[in-house]
């Protein structure tokens, strides 16, 4: 068994990138790891008339199994259109390790893969991301890669500095690997403990200037986006949970970023903290709930109404679409 996107429903990312750099919005690019996410996820975004995509990491996978992963992102796409709008939807592979990952992912339906080689020198990132990049181009499935190395957690690698993009490296790397985006490391980081509180956290806007000014028009990707919302920290805090103080980066640094040649925001973290800040709410007003659509249809809400802001505040890509009721 296995699926092609095409049947699914879903989309590769070349127009929806294309249509963003034109009209200088992101796209944004939430992961998923459940029904509820991907609900709030397409819903939000159906009723905002943006441009989704359906980001999904190896450790998602995992947990929704190859068999059910392609069929909630058809699901998402049904569930778009029976509310009247038109987004494109992408199932996307979040920093895919390897050939063999990309490989499962593109026979069960993913429209487009990240080949993250950011880890190792640059030409061995080039060999293995030109050979993802020959792969994936038969059947039509769009290709993100990395240069430069972000702070933080993915799945188990740990990095505690981030090392960021050399702007010299980005022209040779598209151009030997004929990747159709690339992320970048301009200070972002993956995770919930990103900047200590007190902090200003400020992004290296003018490296990303300068690697614009080189590849004019290159779709170009921020991972580690989330913005840490303190009302989320405080109410996990409040009703029993642990989290270190921490903040995330500031709407207002990644606005900017949006507007021009970042085509795609990656964004999990802060979707993690919506929906356990939610479930801890319910059961420390409600102790006697036990019907888990009472807490998971809270959780739901409350990561849609995340999701809604988020584009308004940062992405800018509302109404690029038609508008979903
Ligand atoms: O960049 C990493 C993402 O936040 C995915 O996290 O591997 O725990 O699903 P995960
Ligand atoms: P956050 O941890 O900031 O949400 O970043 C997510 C990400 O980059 C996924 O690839
Ligand atoms: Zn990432």
């Amino acid at each position: 068994m296995g699926y092609n996107y095409k049947e699914l429903g879903l989309s590769n990312t070349k127009e929806m990138f294309e249509k963003a750099n034109r009209e200088h919005y992101a796209v944004p690019a939430f992961n998923f790891n459940n029904m509820e996410q991907m609900l709030a996820i397409v819903e939000a975004c159906a009723e905002m008339g943006s441009p989704v995509i359906l980001q999904c990491s190896m450790g998602a996978l995992k947990y929704m199994t190859k068999e059910v992963v392609p069929l909630l992102a058809k699901a998402a796409v049904d569930r778009a259109r029976a509310m009247g709008s038109d987004i494109p939807v992408a199932l996307h592979l979040d920093h895919g390790p390897n050939l063999d990952a990309v490989k499962i992912c593109i026979e069960n339906g993913f429209s487009s893969v990240m080949i993250d080689g950011s880890h190792y020198s640059f030409d061995e990132n080039i060999k293995m991301t030109k050979e993802v990049v020959d792969y994936a181009k038969q059947y039509d499935v769009t290709v993100e890669g990395e240069l430069g190395v972000l702070a933080g957690v993915e799945d188990d690698v740990v990095a505690e500095h981030s090392i960021y993009t050399n702007p010299n490296e980005v022209e040779e790397f598209i151009k030997r690997t004929g990747v159709d985006s690339l992320a970048i490391a301009i200070g972002t980081s993956h995770g919930a403990h990103k900047f200590k509180p007190g902090t200003d956290p400020k992004l290296e806007l003018n490296i990303l200037a300068e690697i614009e000014r080189r590849i004019p028009g290159f779709p170009i990707v921020l991972h580690g986006s989330s913005a840490v919302p303190q009302k989320y920290v405080e109410e996990i805090k409040k009703f029993g949970g642990q989290l270190k103080d921490a903040i995330g980066i500031p709407d207002t640094e990644l606005m900017g970023a949006a507007k021009s040649g970042v085509a795609k925001i990656n964004v999990d973290t802060d979707g993690r903290l919506a929906f356990t800040a939610a479930v801890r709410r319910v059961f420390a007003e409600t102790p006697a709930e036990f019907d888990p659509r009472k807490y998971l249809g809270v959780a739901k809400e409350e990561m849609k109404e995340y999701y809604k802001e988020k584009i308004k505040n940062v992405f800018g890509s509302q109404n690029a679409y038609k508008i979903g009721k």
